[in-house]
């Protein structure tokens, strides 16, 4: 682990979707850095129970909570089950995200609504329940030099179109400004709301783009770093932006992406 294990000490985090793929990851750093975590998942309990329990073996404080981010009494239900744990929360991690691909002409409504209700509208439920809680406990100066942190995971495609996506590229352009309203609305109350970025990294969610060497191949033509990002690029991000290191930036998305939005097709000259 490459931070130290004080640099969140006493911080209580809560990551959604933190069973696998990048949250997972971004869990097991938080908890590796000092925070104690909340695990939420949706629907497999085993691998929130799994990290949990590896948390709790290196004496570190975790807790697994299930909820469904897109449903309103759902989230309240997991913030209520969050303090009830922890006592208050200094960290939110709205992780929580899927894809339902398809071409926009033959797109349904219900696989537009399942992806805008997780990636967009459950980013902003759990961000409202967070900031109630910063708001109402303040700053703990002992703790952190903030009232609050929240944490968005995007994606290069908030700002790269995305055919067979329209969906997934909606929601993730919408975190951005969403993102941007909260951090300008509640920066003078010492509340600091980032997102990451990520490009391509390998997780379940795009197994396809990157599981055979030829579609490795192909995918690494839009990845200038020449490799495929692994969950640990991401999770190091996190706990940076989770730390009093950033203290001063606020309002900001940072692209863990390998240069995957440097246009490389234009490397050339266009
Ligand atoms: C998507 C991945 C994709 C990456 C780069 C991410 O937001 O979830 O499936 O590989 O963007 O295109």
């Amino acid at each position: 682990m490459s931070f130290s294990p004080y640099l969140l000490k006493g911080q209580k985090a809560l990551i959604t979707g933190g069973s696998s793929g990048i949250g997972e990851a971004i869990t097991r750093h938080l908890a590796g850095a000092g925070a104690s975590v909340a695990v939420n998942y949706h629907s497999h309990s085993e691998n929130a129970e799994k990290i949990v329990d590896d948390i709790k073996s290196s004496q570190g404080e975790a807790t697994a909570i299930q909820a469904d981010v897109s449903k309103e009494d759902e989230v309240k239900a997991m913030f209520s089950q969050t303090l009830d744990h922890f006592g208050t929360i200094d960290i939110l991690v709205n992780n929580a995200g899927l894809q339902k691909d398809a071409s926009f002409v033959d797109m349904s409504i219900d696989q537009w609504n399942a992806v805008m209700g997780v990636n967009l509208t459950g980013q902003f439920l759990c961000a409202r329940e967070a900031a109630q809680e910063f708001l109402r406990r303040g700053v703990r100066p002992d703790i952190s030099s903030a009232a609050g942190k929240i944490i968005c995971i995007s994606s290069v495609h908030e700002i790269i179109p995305w055919q067979g996506r329209i969906n997934y590229a909606a929601s993730k352009g919408g975190i951005n400004i969403m993102m941007q309203t909260i951090a300008q609305e509640l920066a003078s109350q010492k509340v600091r709301v980032n997102s990451i970025a990520p490009g391509a990294i390998k997780t379940p969610i795009n197994k396809s783009a990157w599981e055979t060497p030829e579609a490795e191949a192909q995918l690494l033509q839009l990845i200038p770093a020449g490799r495929v990002g692994e969950v640990e690029d991401v999770a190091k991000a996190a706990v940076w932006l989770a730390s009093d290191d950033s203290d001063y930036v606020n309002g900001t998305t940072l692209y863990v992406d390998g240069g995957m939005t440097l246009y490389p097709g234009f490397s050339t000259g266009g």
